[in-house]
Parts: structure tokens; sequence; C-alpha cells
């Protein structure tokens, strides 16, 4: 099938290159020309596992990235929008899906043949029908249902994990009003023989990833709260706790040999310094801005961030429990990004941690295995050292804060072992044992 995508971000770009690695013909657009060249070059601009080699396979076969939408969409009878829709502060941003919607129903008007246009962009339920619609039907001068169809299929991907979650989809949502839309979709993810394809309307497509997304943030905001008051107790570890929940059947199933299953969502059940990234946080804002715009305001989620912006703090409270003074003090931050494999750092929890630490006079020394590029950007030099490596990070330091859960972070007990005095370990995901080394403090401890 010969399919268009408009927008190289995270979403776009991986669809596209892993559709073309599954057999289809891919043009991806975008009006950034220096990512097209980038993209072209066998370069991904965004850092994502396995993605360069995938795209080096394709490339000039399959796959090819371009800054003119007219001929794409022209060349093309599945076209994906697959913009930024970003949080403005009170609602759902949807300037650039107007902007690309506009631009792609400019091109139908010029298509003779029957066009599906699908929005892969998150958007808030209403969004596609109240937008993307009449923005295609007024710029095209055609009629949804005849001339094109129009659909809502998620995108289900986690960074660093895309690769793998594109091509092993766990779930293909397919939102269309009309059955020769969805026959269309469905042939194209043919490529997918045993994924599990749900069909729904397009508003309830639209609400499932931010139902997903939600439940995911919510859970973890559950277990910072629960690790907040076990702290404030005292007597009681977190960690504990959440072995204990985790071992409810009906979250961790016990099979008839008696062996249990632990499934991934577990580890969204644990307490840490905060979740980021360029979903939960955006996600769930929009989704409440839009509760409140529909007078149902959702409460649990103004919650679940209220929760989360305060977490990072609690790692400034825990070095204040050691500290008298932050001033001089030399702390070595490990983990930029919002996770580990990715070098995103939006809404990082490490941002507020180093910014703190910048304001109080800390010297600072960081190690992130890919992040540290986009992280000088934010910080610059002031009283912080990018080191390139993990021993260098943590020598000579006083205080060693675990900012996410690189698996090299897990040497760390063996690097300062013997040291005298022992620098203080602040555990903000909980990955070490509490006992592996001399002086061990962590969220919800
Ligand atoms: C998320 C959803 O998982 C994905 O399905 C959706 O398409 C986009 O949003 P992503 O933001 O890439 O993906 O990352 P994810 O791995 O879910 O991490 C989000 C946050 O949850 C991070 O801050 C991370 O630290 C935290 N997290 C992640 C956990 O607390 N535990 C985990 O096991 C994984």
């Amino acid at each position: 099938m010969n399919i268009s995508i408009v927008g190289t971000g995270y979403v776009g770009l991986v669809t596209g290159i892993c559709l073309a690695a599954k057999g289809h013909d891919v043009v991806c657009v975008d009006n950034v020309a220096e990512k097209v060249a980038s993209i072209n070059d066998g370069k991904s601009p965004i850092h994502e596992r396995g993605l360069d080699e995938l795209l080096q396979n394709v490339l000039n076969k399959r796959f090819r990235a371009t800054t003119d939408l007219r001929k794409a969409i022209l060349d093309s009878s599945v076209t994906f929008i697959a913009v930024g829709t970003p949080y403005a502060g009170d609602k759902m941003d949807s300037s650039y899906l107007k902007a690309a919607a506009d631009e792609i129903g400019a091109s139908l008007q010029e298509s003779k043949q029957y066009h599906v246009v699908v929005v892969k962009s998150t958007v808030v339920p209403g969004t596609t029908k109240s937008i993307v619609q009449p923005a295609l039907t007024s710029a095209s001068g055609k009629s949804v249902g005849n001339d094109f169809g129009l659909a809502m299929n998620p995108e289900f991907l986690r960074e660093g994990n895309a690769v793998d979650d594109f091509m092993d989809p766990d779930r293909i949502i397919i939102g269309a009003n009309d059955s020769r839309v969805v026959s269309v979709l469905t042939e194209l993810y043919d490529v997918f023989p045993s994924a599990n394809i749900i069909t729904t309307s397009i508003e309830t497509a639209e609400m499932i990833k931010y139902a997903s997304n939600s439940l995911l943030a919510t859970l973890i905001s559950f277990s910072n709260e629960i690790g907040n008051l076990s702290s404030a107790i005292g007597d009681i570890d977190v960690v504990d706790v959440m072995k204990g929940v985790h071992a409810d059947r009906r979250i961790s199933p016990r099979l008839p040999d008696g062996t249990t299953i632990t499934p991934g969502i577990t580890t969204y059940i644990e307490a840490g310094c905060g979740f980021g990234g360029s979903c939960f946080p955006k996600d769930v804002k929009a989704l409440i801005a839009h509760g409140k715009a529909l007078g149902e305001p959702m409460r649990l989620l103004s919650s679940v961030i209220a929760i989360n912006e305060d977490q990072p703090a609690r790692i400034i409270d825990i070095l204040g429990r050691h500290f008298q003074t932050l001033e001089g003090a030399r702390v070595a931050i490990l983990g930029l990004a919002f996770k580990p494999e990715t070098d995103d750092m939006r809404e990082s929890p490490a941002i507020p941690v180093v910014r703190h630490l910048q304001r109080m006079g800390a010297n600072i020394k960081t190690y992130d295995p890919i992040a540290t590029t986009e992280a000088i950007k934010l910080f610059g030099h002031n009283n912080i050292e990018y080191c390139d490596s993990l021993t260098t990070a943590v020598a000579e330091t006083d205080a060693i804060v675990l900012m996410t859960r690189w698996k090299e972070f897990m040497r760390l007990p063996e690097l300062i072992d013997g040291r005298s005095p022992a620098p203080l370990v602040v555990d903000g995901r909980r990955m070490l044992s509490k006992h592996s080394v001399a002086r061990y403090d962590g969220i919800g401890l």
C-alpha cells in the first residue's frame, strides 16, 4: 500500500519506518528541511533503539522523507497525521493538527481516487470530527464517506521500546465510522497477522489512548502517595508494601504449577521520583482541561498531576535530612532523561532536582548514557560537570542520586564499596537493595 505520514516526530517516524519494514511503500513528510535531509541520509533525528538500522534497511527502497506534502498525498492512498498536540497551559493545542488537515485537504482537492486520512496524533475525544473533518472537507471541497474516509488510530509506543512495540503491537485500535475505512485499515494492518484489532467509534478510539495513559499515570501517583505516607509513618518500606500488593493474584496470577506471573503493569505500581516524558503529563493535563470545559471535572486525575509535580521535591527533602546545607556539597545525579533508553528530557523529574541544586550552590556532577547533549541545553554549565562515565560521575562525591533506572547503575554498589567516608546514595527509583551500600536513603523509606 502507498502510505504518506505527516509529521516525523516519535510517532510519525517510527510508524513510517516500521510500516516500510513490513512491506508498505511509505513517504514521511515534514516541513523542517534539516530533519528530512537527516532521515534521507539514514540518520534518525530522534534517538530510538533499533530505528537507524531499520531506516537504513528500507531507505530509498520502500521509504523516504520529503518536504513536498502535496506530492506525498497524491502518490498515496492512505495518509496518517502524526503531528504534535502539545498542552498549551489551558487546553490541548490543536494548531499543528488543523494546519496539517488544511494542507492535506488542499492536496486532496486534486486527487482522483478515494483516500483515507488517519489521525494518529493523540487528540482529546471529539477532535477528529470537530477539527480534522471540517478542515479536510472545506479545503478539499469533497465529502467524507464518499471521496475520502476518516479514521482515528492511536499509537501506544513507549519511547526507548518504540520499534519493538510497533512491530509487536498489543492492540491496534481502529476508530472509524464507516466500513470502507475499516476494510482499508484492516488490509494495511494485515502485515501484523496475530495483532488484536479492536474496531470502535472515532471518539472511543480517541478516549482509549487517554484512558490508557491516565491509568498508568494514576498507578504511579498512587504508589508515590503510599510511599510518601510510608516514609512519614516510619518503619515501613514502600518496596515491601508494593511487593505485598503485587502478590494479589488479581495483579500477579498464580499458575496451577505454583509459579507466579509478574505482569509489566507491576512496574507502574512502584514508588519513585515521579513520571515525565512527552505523553503522561501532557495527556493527563489535556484530559483534565477537556473535562473541565465539559463541566465534568477530573478530580482524581487532578490529584495525579499534583502528586507528580511535588514528587521530585522529595529527593531534595531526603538530601535535606542528611546535609545541613547543600552549598558546596558534591552531588552526583545519575540519569537525566525522564527514563532510561531515551535522551528525551521533556518533563524529566531530574530537571527540578538539578535546578534546585544549582540554586543552592551544590557542586553537581551528572551522568546519563545518552541524554547529556539535551541536558546541556537545559542546565548550561553553572556548577555542573557532565561526565562521560558512571565511574567519573560517582568519584569524589558526598551524595549520589539515582533518578532513572538505567541497568548500568546497578554497578554503583561495587564502584563505591569501601569508600571512606561513604557517600550517601539517594535512590529515586528504589532500584538498589537498601543493604547494598553503606549509606542508603530513598523514596518511600
Ligand atoms: C507512555 C505509554 O507507556 C505509551 O503506551 C504511550 O503511547 C505513550 O506514553 P512513554 O512516555 O514513552 O510511553 O513511557 P513509559 O515507559 O510508559 O514511561 C512513562 C513514565 O512512567 C516515565 O516517567 C517512567 O519513569 C514511568 N515508568 C515507566 C514507571 O514508573 N515504571 C515503568 O515500568 C515504566
